[in-house]
């Protein structure tokens, strides 16, 4: 599936019972990161399990572009010659990230640092998103940062020529800021500090303490403090990427929904900053069964078997958001065939996505027959033994609104369609073969 400039519509069926094993694709959020800091180490790193999804493979050049040579070796098999902290190049073109917020954002972070000089834009979905949460850290650091109104992109910074470390709470729950001043922070002498108040994906922090940086997590009264000693030299590492749990999300959700499924999905992430999605299931009564809990790639992880089950509506508590926050479109999705109504607080964040995914979900489900209520931050969907389908969804380039209606599709009375199904191809490049050989009827 590659992302043409024609829209690519796809519908899926009403299916008989799904079976099989389902190999999702590597994490995104390692993906981006094994790069980067591949990129900032001294000499060769390899990377194996890269999800080679369009939003890591724009990151990828975008590290090309900034001096360090990258090659494919393999299938999900990479190897990144870095330069160093502090040793980025000056790109000579501008840096496209497509419709990637992960990777834009975690590469701003990586450059503001170094006294460089680079413009940054992304697709139509990418330029609507905020950027003033990123380029406001680094301001503090002491770059120069120009952006259109409203803080959007294009945007364009010029890196501090002498840094200085920041001490930075993030205004809201988002792992992409604290990485973005955790990267900024490798470059000034001294302690960067980043304090959350809600535990966000801590990938970021796992994996610079493997390349070499010291990182120290202190629970305290205000959150979660995370210290970071700048000026390290980053050593170069062997990353085996893990599968990328909310990839999983989509076909575990579809064994759900579809009467007499049963299928292996295995290696699923268990690290607790990713695991909600699944918490929350187990709370709706979903048959899981977690096997072989093993490390990969210095992330917890499990094989999962799921059974087709009868789901009830949960209340989702705000706290959990972070947890699960791009799995919250597949679990309402799933949501209107559970008995009762499910209520997922605190999800505001949800709205600067790549689409507004509360509106984006609420439009699509109420146009398959489905009642729904929305706040600005907080999701309510009405449960229902069957939903009624027929309607055709606009996913807004939204590779999980896509994802999520075509699982949807799968036990609805009619078909659902998807008016675009090409942004899939960002994180899930193999999501139509996967989900056609485990017996979904889409096409
Ligand atoms: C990501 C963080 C999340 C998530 C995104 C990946 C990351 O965004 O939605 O898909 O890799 O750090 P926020 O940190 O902005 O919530």
């Amino acid at each position: 599936m590659s992302h043409a400039d024609q829209p690519m519509p796809l519908s899926a069926r009403r299916s008989g019972p799904l079976s099989g094993q389902a190999l999702v694709p590597g994490d995104k959020s390692v993906s981006h990161r094994a790069l980067i800091l591949g990129a900032l180490a001294v000499g060769e790193t390899r990377i194996t399990g890269l999800l080679e999804g369009k939003d890591v493979l724009d990151t990828a050049a975008a590290m090309r572009a900034f001096g360090a040579r990258v090659d494919r070796t393999g299938p999900g098999e990479w190897s990144v010659h870095g330069v160093g902290v502090g040793g980025f190049a000056e790109p000579e073109q501008v840096i496209d990230c497509g419709n990637s917020g992960t990777g834009v954002r975690l590469i701003m972070g990586a450059m503001a640092t170094t006294p460089i000089t680079a413009t940054f834009t992304g697709d139509a979905s990418l330029s609507r998103r905020p950027m003033g949460r990123i380029t406001e850290p680094l301001a503090l650091f002491g770059a120069e940062i120009t952006a259109r109104d409203g803080g959007l992109l294009p945007v364009t910074i010029r890196g501090a020529v002498d840094p200085l470390p920041i001490r930075y709470h993030t205004p809201v729950a988002s792992a992409q800021i604290k990485s973005a001043v955790l990267l900024a922070g490798l470059n000034a002498p001294g302690e960067t500090v980043v304090i959350e108040a809600e535990p966000t994906r801590d990938h970021t922090e796992r994996m610079l303490t493997g390349f070499g940086a010291q990182v120290r997590t202190e629970v305290t009264d205000e959150g979660r403090m995370i210290t970071l000693y700048g000026q390290p030299e980053l050593r170069p590492q062997t990353v085996a990427v893990p599968r990328d749990p909310s990839s999983a999300a989509f076909p575990v959700a579809a064994a759900l929904i579809v009467p007499g499924s049963a299928i292996r999905v295995p290696g699923v992430s268990r690290n607790p900053t990713r695991d909600g999605f699944y918490v929350t299931l187990a709370e709706m009564g979903a048959d899981l069964t977690w096997e072989n809990d093993r490390d990969e790639g210095g992330e917890p992880v499990a094989d999962l078997i799921v059974r087709h089950s009868s789901l009830r509506g949960v209340e989702v508590p705000a706290e959990r958001a972070a947890s699960m926050i791009d799995e919250f479109p597949i679990l309402s999705a799933i949501a209107s065939l559970a008995t009762g109504r499910t209520v997922m607080h605190g999800v505001g964040e949800l709205r600067v996505k790549e689409s507004d995914r509360i509106d984006a979900m609420a439009r699509g489900l109420e146009a398959n027959g489905v009642t729904v209520e929305e706040t600005r931050d907080s999701l309510t969907v009405h449960g229902r033994d069957t939903v009624a389908g027929g309607a055709t969804v606009a996913t807004h380039l939204d590779h999980r609104i896509a994802m999520s209606f075509l699982v949807l599709g799968l036990a609805s009375e009619a078909p659902i369609t998807v008016d675009d199904a090409g942004p899939i191809a960002t994180s899930f490049p193999d999501f139509l073969p996967l989900m056609r050989a485990l017996g979904a009827d889409i096409g």
